[in-house]
């Protein structure tokens, strides 16, 4: 009997409808169009506005698009997966949120913090339920409204991040097809880098922390550069090698949407040339654990039967890591 790889068989994305170009960052923070352009890639991304709304309402519509596709009714999701830093709230889980918003009422589910490797480390995960049996259906969820952790003063975090989420739908397949391999890493060392000081149990809010503006994203971006276009880079060639894969056999290169620069010394560094790796960041900036699936999601037309792809990412905490797939349908 042929092994069972989890493959994915539907996605579905969703990004707000509000456009935050360079442009109007130029009217509150001290920066430019020019040097946002040349330093990240970025020219617009996307913000969720609206009172009393969360990641959990970015999710539904991916989650309802995504059920439509695949022609199947959310009570049939056994599990779902909600890789976010940004959740709804601190508890319950946002997965919890979105089964009771989507109708998912057969599913049992968990939130899973990988900052920007999330999505990577949900597939992994969620990749484990499929191939043990367990499950037939689950329901991989990456999105994060990043506008409700950043500091619209601080010009180093806020021309970067933006709000979207997208989710994808494992089954088992048997015709060798799915995620084959993955390696995924993690380094505490990394938290003085890139964090959210307050709210967590260690500091949790006051108005002292409100004051000192300890609730926004921290981050030390020359050092985070450094780390991630290496790691990610290497991360993404080591996964090619071991399955002894060359630029040639790879139909899609699908980097994490951090910075344009680390996408392209990826690209690089893999041998992929630059047609076949996916970019979005102009568009969405980085949407944290939204970023592949929303890649994902607008080049699914793209992709054919069997194609190879590399998945590559990197995060706060430090965390990254590499899945090579192929795709199902
Ligand atoms: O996805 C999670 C992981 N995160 C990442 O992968 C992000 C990694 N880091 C980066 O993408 C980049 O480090 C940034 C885009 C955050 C910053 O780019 P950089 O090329 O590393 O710039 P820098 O921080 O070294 O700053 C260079 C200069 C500084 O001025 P001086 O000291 O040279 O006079 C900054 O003050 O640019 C200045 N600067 C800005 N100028 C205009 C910093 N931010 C801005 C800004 N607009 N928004």
């Amino acid at each position: 009997m042929s092994k069972i790889h989890a493959a994915i068989t539907a996605v579905h994305g969703y990004v707000p409808d509000y456009v935050l170009t360079n442009h109007e960052l130029e009217t509150m923070v001290d920066t430019n169009d020019e040097w946002i352009t040349t330093r990240t890639g970025i020219k617009e991304r996307r913000i969720l506005k609206g009172e009393g709304l969360g990641t959990s309402d970015m999710a539904v519509p991916a989650v309802e698009g995504l059920l439509k596709k695949r022609g199947i009714g959310a009570d049939e999701i056994e599990l779902i997966i909600f890789c976010t830093s940004t959740p709804d709230y601190v508890f319950p889980a946002t997965a919890n949120i979105l089964a009771d918003k989507i109708g998912a009422k057969n599913a049992w589910g968990y939130d899973l913090q990988a900052t920007c490797s999330g999505f990577l480390f949900g597939l992994a995960t969620g990749a484990q339920f499929i191939e043990s049996g367990k499950h037939k259906k689950v329901l991989v969820v990456g999105g994060d409204k990043m506008s409700s952790i950043i500091n619209y003063k601080d010009r180093a975090t806020c021309i970067i991040f933006g709000d979207g989420c997208g989710a994808v739908l494992l089954e088992p397949n048997d015709e060798g097809n799915g995620i084959i391999d993955s390696i995924l890493r993690s380094d505490g060392s990394g938290l003085p880098f890139l964090n959210q000081q307050a709210g967590g149990s260690v500091k949790p809010a006051t108005h002292e922390t409100i004051d000192a503006n300890e609730h926004y994203v921290y981050q030390e971006g020359k050092s985070v550069f450094k780390f991630a276009v290496t790691n990610m880079a290497e991360v993404a060639a080591e996964i090619m090698e071991r399955n002894n894969l060359g630029p040639d056999d790879i139909a899609w290169l699908v980097p994490h949407q951090a910075n344009k620069r680390i996408i392209d010394a990826t690209a690089i560094r893999t041998g992929v040339s630059a047609d076949k790796v996916i970019i979005n960041i102009e568009r969405y900036g980085n949407t944290t654990n939204g970023t592949l699936p929303l890649c994902l999601w607008e080049w699914e037309d793209k992709f054919k039967k069997g194609d190879n792809l590399i998945l590559a990412a990197f995060g706060g905490g430090f965390t990254w890591g590499s899945i090579y797939l192929k795709w199902a349908y």
